[in-house]
């Protein structure tokens, strides 16, 4: 049986990432009937930040780890088990101050564990996820600045997430873009042309 797995990370119950994320997992299922979709909302039950006590369980070998050590790390075990259990990802992130919503780096910095989702030697770096998961990023921006828009550096969102979703092993990894939702007259234009282009990658 596929599953899917939707993050959704935005604050707004009127969220246009949700909305993207939502018509993504309505078109999936259509296309796989016996499919089971697993809904993770980052905002609505937030990840844990990343404690002293955190750090110090990832770097402890499994097989010494404390009780208490054990579970400081459940919450990013039970995280990454969701992960590895989806042969489909679709991640809701709202930009935020250019970048990605709190609740969503939250939940990244849980998932990012060394020995775990990704490795490193004397070849360097290499993401332990299975590469052949199909990643989505819904993105939705208040301006524009995909294609060959002339702010596209103000882009901090497709960036990082390209960088630390391939880091971790999601190299097959793809955005779609609802833009301009800060501008009323051309919202809806924007929120279309996200929606066509998420359903393109069901
Ligand atoms: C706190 C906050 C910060 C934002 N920062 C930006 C920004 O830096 N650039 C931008 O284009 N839009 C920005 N926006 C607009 C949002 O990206 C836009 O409303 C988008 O629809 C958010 O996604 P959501 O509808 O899923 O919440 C911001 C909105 C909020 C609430």
């Amino acid at each position: 049986m596929s599953t899917l797995l939707v993050i959704e990370s935005s604050p707004r119950a009127a969220s246009i990432s949700k909305a993207l994320t939502h018509k993504f997992a309505a078109e999936w299922q259509q296309k796989n009937p016996g499919g089971q979709i697993v809904i993770r909302n980052v905002f609505a039950s937030p990840a844990s930040f990343v404690t002293d006590a955190w750090i110090a369980a990832a770097y402890t070998p499994a097989d010494v780890r404390t009780p208490e050590q054990v579970q400081i790390l459940k919450e990013s075990d039970d995280y990454i088990a969701e992960l590895v259990a989806a042969d489909t990802i679709v991640i809701g992130a709202p930009m935020h101050n250019f970048g990605i919503s709190a609740p969503l780096k939250a939940y990244i910095d849980q998932i990012v564990r060394v020995g775990v989702t990704f490795t490193y030697g004397p070849d360097g770096y290499k993401g332990l996820l299975d590469g052949k998961k199909k990643a989505i990023v819904a993105a939705a921006r208040g301006g524009a600045y995909s294609g060959d828009s002339p702010v596209a550096f103000l882009d901090q969102q497709t960036p990082y997430l390209k960088l630390v979703l391939g880091f971790i092993g999601l190299t097959d990894l793809h955005f779609a873009y609802a833009e301009n939702q800060s501008r009323l007259e051309l919202a809806e234009a924007g929120e279309k042309a996200g929606v066509a282009q998420v359903l393109a990658l069901v």
